[in-house]
């Protein structure tokens, strides 16, 4: 069974082929769907016959969005931080160790439904690629077994024992970091692709994450890296000197970070649901633009800091507030995600690549910024197969 979608009015391929520089837009489109794989795009015109046909009747299409920082494993709310936030409070990253309270607490069907149900929110609004971090468990058998729910919802997994160090090991952080870099490591293994450090003040410092990461690289793990998010420090260049994939958050850089990041492979990846809140300042994208730093988006979607899986909201706040245009944005929150996750298969519309694509409602990806807060994401396509909207 193969699939057509016809009448395609303005189709976002990031292929560089076509308008609009990078988004490689081609206009009066058609694509087909063949095995799950994209199998042809072309004119409208010359559309090939098809068992299964969609009507995109001049609406845009895009490639699906690449979430490539979410924390989806855990259990319990904290509304009430965030209302306390609103009126006032800072947010100090203290509220994880009530999230690892909650999650240690939970059994695996109420951490699993969790994750499904957030991914499958992340899906109608057209995340077809989601990465899910570890780090609410921060015990060897619940960082595993977050990690083991995780790989059965995606094959971006992340362990992140690094979160914070929990209570027990409160007055001997050598210890905690003892435990991550052995039988914690050892036991997120066989479930984790990447490895990651919030390495913050009143988290990991430089010593300690270098320590960490540097030992799940050495046992075929990717690195990532929170880096600079709460306030400046070392974490962004720390990334780039291990080759760090990503370095997240990226609010308070100085000139040799934003120099170090544009000498480097590594992705500066946005996260500005996490500003919004904590309303806090937001990343300068522009700044790492201008440098000529590859950028991407991300949700960081988790319930303290950013409680949303929406990657549309994402790109409008980075349009109105990070000084993205429209154009940048969706480029990075589809194909500068997919390099975030050093993905070539993903965020991008071309023969051979999986089928994940968003149809909206809309006649032009400008309205994901446009439109802000509107459900313009109306036929969602993953490995070629139409999801429930
Ligand atoms: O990426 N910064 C560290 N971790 C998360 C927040 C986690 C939480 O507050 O529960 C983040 O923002
Ligand atoms: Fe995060």
């Amino acid at each position: 069974m193969n699939l057509l979608i016809d009448n395609i009015g303005e189709l976002v391929t990031n292929t560089g082929i076509g308008e609009g520089g990078p988004l490689g837009i081609r206009r009066k489109a058609a694509l087909l769907v063949e095995e799950g794989e994209v199998a042809w795009i072309g004119p409208a015109r010359y559309a090939p016959a098809a068992d299964r046909r969609i009507d995109a009747d001049g609406r845009a299409v895009l490639p699906g969005f690449v979430d490539s920082h979410a924390h989806l494993v855990f259990a319990g709310d904290r509304g009430a931080e965030f209302a306390a936030r609103m009126a006032g409070e800072p947010y100090t990253g203290g509220g994880i160790r009530t999230t690892v309270a909650a999650t240690r607490a939970a059994d695996d069907d109420r951490l699993r439904d969790t994750v499904g149900r957030l991914r499958a929110e992340a899906m109608r609004q057209g995340s077809t690629t989601i990465e899910i971090k570890s780090g609410y468990g921060l015990s060897v058998a619940d960082e595993a077994r977050s990690l083991r729910i995780a790989t059965e919802f995606t094959p971006e997994t992340t362990f992140l024992g690094a979160h914070v160090v929990p209570p027990e090991y409160a007055d001997r952080p050598d210890d905690y970091v003892g435990l991550v870099c052995g039988p914690m490591l050892r036991a997120a293994l066989p479930y984790a692709k990447w490895i990651d450090v919030f390495c913050e003040r009143g988290a990991f410092d430089a010593d300690h994450a270098r320590a960490i990461l540097t030992v799940g690289q050495a046992a075929g793990l990717g690195v990532r890296v929170h880096a600079n998010q709460l306030g400046p420090g070392p974490g962004v260049q720390l990334g780039v000197e291990l080759g760090a994939a990503s370095v997240d958050h990226c609010t308070h850089l100085s000139d040799l970070d934003v120099d170090a990041l544009a000498m480097s492979e590594t992705v500066a990846t946005l996260l500005p649901g996490a500003e919004f809140s904590t309303r806090s300042p937001y990343p300068d994208a522009r700044r790492l633009l201008d440098a000529g730093v590859t950028v991407a988006l991300a949700t960081d979607c988790n319930p303290g800091s950013s409680y949303t899986s929406s990657m549309p909201f994402c790109v409008a706040l980075a349009v109105r507030e990070m000084g993205m245009t429209p154009a940048e944005a969706v480029w990075a929150a589809t194909a500068g995600g997919a390099r975030a996750l050093r993905r070539l298969d993903a965020g991008v519309l071309r023969p051979g690549v999986p089928a994940d694509l968003s149809i909206l409602d809309a006649p032009s990806f400008l309205h994901l910024a446009y439109r802000p807060g509107v459900p313009l994401i109306s036929q969602v396509l993953h490995n070629g197969v139409p999801q429930c909207q």
